[in-house]
């Protein structure tokens, strides 16, 4: 038997109720605050990523689906959407557009990593980006957004996580006396954050070894490094989240797998969610539109996980699907002398009109005899069946209370409209 690929999952029908119920909360939420949809190809030139999240991530440097297109060129399936959403903004000449742009998506993303539970080769993101705002309005409207949404579907235990990266100046002088700092202190440090020091010293903050917490207690911060109006712009942010009512842990050691981060950067996480605790994040990219050839745009964002947000979420009211009519043959011994096509004629013309007349409607297909028939519309919880066994005529008969008539074919779509119909 052929398998899915490991880390990608079917979308069953039964799943599709939740995923449809997401989706409508999430279009509700952003489209409310200006968000518009956009959707952008699955795959996109190599380098796109390659400039965008940037050549020394572990997206680019180990998880990117990348072949050769057959004449030459490299492309890759998106590992996320950012940069495909800023090729589009630049590509479309949307910087002459009333800025800010603000768009949003639901798409599919690829990343080879090793599959778990919240973590697949292909999976679901709802991303929003704002792109030509500087504004820290911009940062914590979109924080407000998503928490929104986590309220909405019920995610609970929730931490959000907040910092601040500043810029990659202030970023790259705070490397060097960060490394300066962990070989004052080397003795101190267990092997593994020794052996890193020049490589990823940002680690050394979440070592779990005992010696090495205690000299990073003393250890210098980016957030105390900050340039006056990058630190002016993160206490503005973090006062509009105050206002709003918005629980934060300031938390300087928060990094993200991805490059083009400035200033503002945020993570919500689930307890609920386990080891791939990281439901969605974002922050400011203020530089990366400029990166991929684009004019200087200030921009923020996040994506959160569809698969990750269902895992966490409550119990999600879903609409019971509804189903007005079901229409169901019986074939009389005149008909059945006629071969039976007569009476399958009507019903299949009555389902078709019964939809048309905007009733949920639905045939018999599977040939099975009247009381399989009746038992298959109570299985779909049909509110109606109509029993067609003669051209003109059909036996109405309402579900809940058993009660049937004799009715002309034309009356029926007629009928069940008087009645009333929830979908
Ligand atoms: P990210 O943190 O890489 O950010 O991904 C966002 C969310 O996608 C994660 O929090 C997680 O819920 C989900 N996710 C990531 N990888 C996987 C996986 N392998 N399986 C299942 N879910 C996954 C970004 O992608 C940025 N583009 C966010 C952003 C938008 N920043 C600014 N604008």
């Amino acid at each position: 038997m052929i398998q899915a690929p490991r880390g990608t999952f079917d979308v069953l029908p039964e799943d599709a109720a939740r995923r449809g119920a997401l989706e409508h909360h999430a279009r509700r939420i952003l489209e409310r605050a200006g968000y518009r949809r956009i959707e952008t190809p699955a795959f996109e030139a190599t380098e796109l990523f390659a400039r965008g999240v940037g050549e020394a991530t572990d997206i680019v440097q180990k998880e990117m689906y990348t072949f050769d297109d057959g004449g030459g060129r490299s492309l890759t399936l998106r590992p996320e959407g950012t940069a495909p959403v800023c090729r589009a903004y630049v590509q479309h000449g949307m910087h002459k557009l009333p800025q800010p742009v603000k768009l949003w998506y639901l798409s599919s993303f690829f990343r080879a990593e090793a599959p778990q539970r919240g973590r697949y080769r292909q999976f679901w993101q709802v991303g929003a980006e704002a792109i030509g705002s500087a504004e820290p309005e911009a940062d914590a409207e979109l924080i407000v957004l998503l928490a929104e949404l986590l309220e909405a579907l019920g995610v609970r235990e929730l931490r959000l996580r907040l910092s601040s990266l500043g810029s990659p100046e202030t970023r790259a002088a705070y490397r060097a006396e960060l490394i300066d700092y962990l070989r004052a202190h080397e003795r101190q440090l267990a092997p593994e954050v020794r052996a890193r020091i020049e490589l990823n010293p940002l680690r050394a903050f979440d070592s779990s070894d005992r010696s090495t917490r205690e000299a990073m207690r003393s250890a210098p911060k980016l957030l105390d490094r900050l340039a006056a109006d990058d630190a002016e712009h993160f206490a503005r942010v973090r006062e509009l989240l105050d206002d709003a009512g918005i629980a934060y842990d300031l938390d300087p050691t928060l990094v993200r797998g991805l490059d083009y981060y400035t200033r503002t950067l945020f993570e919500f996480e689930s307890a609920r969610l386990g080891a791939q605790s990281g439901v969605g994040g974002g922050g400011r990219y203020d530089r990366l539109i400029e990166q991929i050839g684009g004019p200087r745009t200030p921009a923020c964002g996040w994506a959160a996980g569809v698969e990750r947000m269902l895992l966490a979420a409550g119990e999600l009211p879903l609409a019971e699907p509804v189903l007005d009519l079901y229409v169901a043959t019986q074939t009389s011994a005149s008909d059945a002398k006629r071969g039976g096509g007569q009476v399958r004629r009507a019903a299949f013309a009555l389902a078709l009109d019964a939809r048309r007349a905007g009733l949920a409607a639905q045939l018999e297909l599977a040939g099975r005899g009247l009381k399989g028939q009746l038992k298959q519309a109570d299985r779909l919880r049909a509110r109606y069946v109509a029993i067609v066994s003669e051209p003109g005529h059909a036996l109405l008969r309402e579900m809940e209370s058993g009660e049937q008539r004799e009715l002309e074919l034309g009356q029926v779509i007629h009928e069940v409209l008087r009645a009333g119909h929830p979908a």
